[in-house]
């Protein structure tokens, strides 16, 4: 392969003088010719990965000190490479049509690039070796953030080589397996940061590495309100939308418990927009716009949270889809939208904007390493790019599979001609192992 015809997300990066990895290291072995060949894939890809439950991350987190951030790196340094071999091997079981679509061969091209560095990274001894290995941890998060963009992409473009049930199998087993391959070098990044405070103080509310002890249902709905009416969601045909539907909370309000603050937020905030997006689809200019329900539940073993809002439901007004399943399938035989060209054309144009977002966030955040990027945020933005990318589709899919990550649920009950229930569960124990694919 030439220099020019790497894929542009990898030209990009390697002219830009912040990537230095990527830049030193020639792509040619892993471009899709050589694929069937590797024996070091081989061997990772037979060992099975070690599982973690979120009270294991905490109780591992808490009192923290050199000799435990070591074994945490050491721990990620090993286990990131056996995850991503899994998902190399399924990649390469699949039509070779499929993986040289644009977008999978992006995605192809990083995670090889990724299992490369990796398998090859020494065993980290010193804090000072740790460091520097956060960096590279933090590197390879930030190109990694059009992952999803670029797979959701390439797999629209070949759903008519893959039967709808393997396409989707293939999809959840990437997209569950990159959520706990981010969760373990977030989590780790974010332990070396509290133990060596070099942030300062990064939130108000307590939490062990990427995992807020308490999170506070309440303050995460308000968070993820605000957050979208700052960023409203754009309506087709409705030019400038003025006033948006109040969204009233009620139930269990002091409900707290244990999780990732980013996850729970990018669920709320993917079903509010949705609900937000209906409601003004069906109720602008004709009257006051009906409020959106939140209500919070905390029983014995899990948080629950219905939100209900009057859009019309999710089967009326000509949806060509018949179950809510089909709203998160990939394939474009259950859900036709994945082919429309304005999907495509948005989907295209995020693979860039995810990769400007991210080198943009990388000089502020070298440039000035304490800016307000740092403190109360999600660890990394990523979640919030993707978040505000409009019409790419990926939201709902996106959010059935973090809840699903810990062993939750989400489920959309429509009353057509009303409105849509969504009923999302999580652990609150948070006893249950990743729900990954070995
Ligand atoms: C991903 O975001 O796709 C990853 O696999 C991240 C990991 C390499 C740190």
């Amino acid at each position: 392969m030439t220099y020019s015809t790497v894929p542009r997300a990898l030209q990009f990066l390697r002219s830009n003088p912040l990537e230095v990895t990527l830049r030193r290291h020639s792509i040619r072995q892993y471009t899709p010719s050589n694929f069937y060949s590797n024996r070091e894939l081989e061997q990772y890809a037979s060992r099975e990965a070690k599982r973690l439950t979120l009270r294991q991350l905490v109780f591992f987190g808490r009192s923290l000190n050199a000799d435990k951030i070591l074994k945490s790196a050491n721990y990620v340094r090993t286990e990131l490479p056996v995850r991503i071999s899994h998902r190399l091997r399924d990649l390469q079981a699949l039509p070779y049509v499929v993986v040289t679509q644009e977008g999978v061969d992006k995605v192809y091209e990083l995670y090889w690039l990724a299992f490369e560095k990796f398998r090859q990274y020494p065993e980290i001894t010193t804090l000072a070796e740790n460091q520097k290995f956060c960096e590279f941890l933090q590197k390879l998060l930030d190109i990694h953030a059009t992952v999803i963009p670029n797979l959701s992409l390439g797999l629209s473009l070949s759903s008519k080589f893959l039967s709808p049930d393997r396409l989707d199998s293939f999809m959840r087993r990437m997209l569950v397996s990159r959520i706990s391959r981010r969760v373990l070098a977030e989590h780790h990044v974010a332990l070396t940061r509290s133990f060596t405070s070099q942030q300062g103080q990064e939130s108000d509310e307590p939490h062990v590495g990427i995992i807020y002890t308490g999170l506070n249902v309440k303050h995460s709905v308000e968070r993820c309100t605000s957050l979208l009416r700052s960023r409203p969601p754009e309506v087709e045909h409705m030019g400038k939308i003025d006033s948006w539907p109040e969204v009233i909370t009620d139930g269990h309000l002091d409900a707290q418990f244990p999780y990732i603050r980013e996850h729970l937020e990018y669920i709320v905030f993917e079903l509010l927009k949705n609900a937000m997006h209906a409601t003004i689809l069906k109720h602008y200019g004709k009257g006051p716009l009906p409020a959106i329900r939140v209500t919070v539940v905390a029983g014995e073993n899990d948080i629950g949270l219905r939100i209900s809002d009057q859009g019309g439901g999710l089967f009326s007004g000509g949806n060509t889809i018949e179950n809510s399943n089909d709203l998160c399938s990939f394939s474009h035989v259950r859900n036709a939208s994945r082919l429309e060209d304005q999907r495509i054309v948005a989907l295209r144009t995020a693979t860039e904007e995810g990769i400007r977002a991210t080198v943009e966030e990388q000089v502020t955040r070298w440039k000035n390493p304490s800016s307000q990027l740092e403190k109360g945020k999600p660890l990394t933005a990523t979640i919030e790019v993707s978040a505000s990318l409009p019409r790419i589709g990926i939201g709902l899919p996106m959010s059935k599979i973090f809840a699903t990550y810990f062993g939750g649920s989400l489920e959309l009950v429509s009353l057509d001609g009303w409105g849509t229930d969504v009923y999302l569960r999580l652990p609150k124990l948070g006893t249950n192992l990743e729900d990954i694919e070995l």
